[in-house]
């Protein structure tokens, strides 16, 4: 079981569960071509964004169960939700989750992604107790891959033409690391 106390304060940023009332935050990136490119949903429009924050299943501020996904805003203070980042919890018997974000790219190269992102993993390790946090990244999906390597995770897999993705075959990279691993790499 996951119930974060929010927020989650990180040295620049904040996170916390996202609401109705980042809609334009929210919308600002994900309506974005480029910023969809390698996430599995086209740009969102407004109703998309509306629809997203109002579904208690994906916006979930708390992982009570396996096969539950948490998200959270990335929140820039002064500034507002400048990405997300989510956590799925996929079994409870393996302890494994596997973690995805999306950031703005008018906040991008800041490191903001991947100090929140560091955030997030220590809590599926700390308090979720996993064993193991897997990423899957597209092939093509080069700051992607880069910040799995900066957060220590390891690249397990690369997976040839393995899904048909946006009308095109993709393959793709796994990526993960362990409990151990990651307290190894804490400074
Ligand atoms: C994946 C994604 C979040 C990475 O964004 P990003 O801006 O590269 O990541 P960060 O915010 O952590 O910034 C890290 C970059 O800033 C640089 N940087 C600058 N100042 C920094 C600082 N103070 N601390 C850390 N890094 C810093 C790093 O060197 C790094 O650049 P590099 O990858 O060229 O070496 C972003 O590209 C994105 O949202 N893409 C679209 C959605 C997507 O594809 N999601 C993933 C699906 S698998």
């Amino acid at each position: 079981m996951l119930r974060p106390d929010y927020p989650i304060v990180t040295k620049r940023l904040r996170l916390r569960p996202l609401a109705l009332g980042d809609l334009e935050d929210v919308y600002a990136y994900s309506s974005l071509e480029d910023v969809c490119r390698y996430i599995p949903y086209a740009p969102r429009t407004r109703d998309d964004v509306r629809r997203f924050l109002t579904d208690g299943k994906r916006t979930r501020s708390t992982l009570e169960d396996e096969g539950q996904v948490l998200a959270v805003a990335i929140e820039l203070p002064g500034t507002g939700v400048i990405g997300d980042l989510v956590l799925f919890w996929r079994s409870k018997e393996h302890r494994s989750g596997e973690i995805g974000w999306v950031q703005s790219p008018a906040y991008g190269a800041r490191g903001y992604a991947t100090e929140a992102a560091r955030a997030l993993l220590g809590l599926a390790f700390a308090d979720l107790h996993l064993h193991r946090v897997t990423a899957r990244v597209d092939a093509r999906n080069e700051p992607s891959a880069r910040m799995c390597r900066r957060l220590g995770m390891r690249q397990e897999a690369h997976l040839v033409e393995n899904e048909w993705f946006k009308g095109e075959w993709s393959s793709e990279l796994g990526f993960a690391i362990l409990d151990r691993e990651w307290e190894r790499s804490r400074p």
